[in-house]
């Protein structure tokens, strides 16, 4: 792997700011970029230094793709609007749960999230702004497992030898691609992005659909953003690094007002972890999983919740 990371230690915020946003403005010259904002830190920082190089020469959308989280919409809206960022919705619920339904293996889920992304909606975006790069918020963690054959992170194109400009038509510039999540946290409040943001607890690309276990369809999506919903209201005192909930595939026998109820089981998982390379799973309290498991299972067709208590590795942080 070529790229070389700038370690926390050796990170200067301010000057690195100024060094990326002479970059993206070099590479960019006098034409259009887009980028795509979930809300994460990662696409949250790129958004800003993208802003501060190009001004609305940067066009910025949020992707209602299906699978985010309760609520995201609305309030990676606001918080951008109030930072004086401009961000437009573009609904492509349809083309995403075309493309996943009947797919159950977890590569060729994350595959036809990256298709969806890069030659679906970016493609098509691309095309009718006249815009002919893509800023996004790829960082060294997520090159690091795709390269090592872990895990294909859906934002790696180049790295696996793939030309955006002959594939999809437009050119990649990725300014946070030699930093870890600490780093990046720092430089996002350096940048002055709310800590709402440059806390947040990482969330991946693929989003619920790497929670989801099985066929993502939208009712299954719905349960598991029910349950995502419930873990992070929860656990946000813990301070983990992640914490999460993951729709499982089997079911199992349950009993629901006095009748045998045939239902699905949902993981909790709660990581201590320095960047995601290794991980492992916080000393909840008891009381504290109780009350999870009473929440959860009052989830229409839930009946059993369980607490991941493996490390990374062997297991990974998200289930897909
Ligand atoms: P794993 O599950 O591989 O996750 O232990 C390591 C970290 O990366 C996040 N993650 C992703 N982030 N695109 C991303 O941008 C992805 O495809 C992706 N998959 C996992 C995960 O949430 C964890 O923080």
């Amino acid at each position: 792997m070529e790229i070389v990371e700038i370690a926390l230690e050796d990170l200067n915020p301010t000057a690195f700011i100024q060094r990326q946003v002479d970059e993206i403005s070099a590479v960019v010259g006098d034409g259009l970029a887009i980028n795509a904002l979930s809300g994460g830190v990662d696409s949250s920082t790129v958004t800003v230094l993208g802003h501060k190089a190009l001004g609305d020469r940067l066009l910025t959308y949020f992707v209602e793709n299906g699978i985010m989280r309760q609520n995201e919409r609305a309030s990676v809206i606001a918080t951008f609007e109030a930072l004086g960022i401009p961000v437009q919705v573009l609904d492509a619920r349809q083309q995403f749960f075309d493309a996943l339904k009947g797919v159950t293996d977890p590569e060729e889920k994350r595959e036809a999230i990256t298709q969806t992304f890069y030659k679906e909606v970016f493609g098509r975006l691309v095309k009718e702004s006249g815009a002919r790069y893509l800023l996004q918020g790829t960082i060294y963690t997520d090159v690091e497992e795709t390269v090592a054959g872990i895990k294909r992170q859906h934002n790696i194109l180049s790295q696996l030898g793939i030309d955006t400009e002959a594939t999809y038509g437009y050119t990649l510039v990725e300014p946070l691609i030699q930093l870890r999540k600490p780093a990046v946290r720092k430089v996002a409040h350096a940048l002055g992005l709310p800590e709402s943001i440059y806390n947040r607890p990482p969330f991946p690309g693929p989003a619920l659909a790497a929670r989801v276990i099985g066929e993502v369809t939208p009712e299954r999506v719905e349960t598991v953003r029910a349950a995502t919903a419930i873990v992070e209201e929860e656990l946000a005192y813990t301070g983990a690094f992640q914490y999460l909930a993951i729709l499982h595939e089997d079911r199992v026998t349950g009993m629901r007002d006095g009748k045998r109820a045939f239902g699905q089981q949902i993981e909790v998982r709660c990581w201590e972890s320095e960047d995601a390379r290794t991980g492992s799973p916080t000393r909840l309290p008891f009381d504290v999983l109780e009350r999870l498991a009473e929440r959860i299972t009052a989830i229409p067709g839930v009946v059993s919740v369980t607490y991941n208590i493996a490390t990374k590795p062997p297991s990974t942080i998200e289930a897909v």
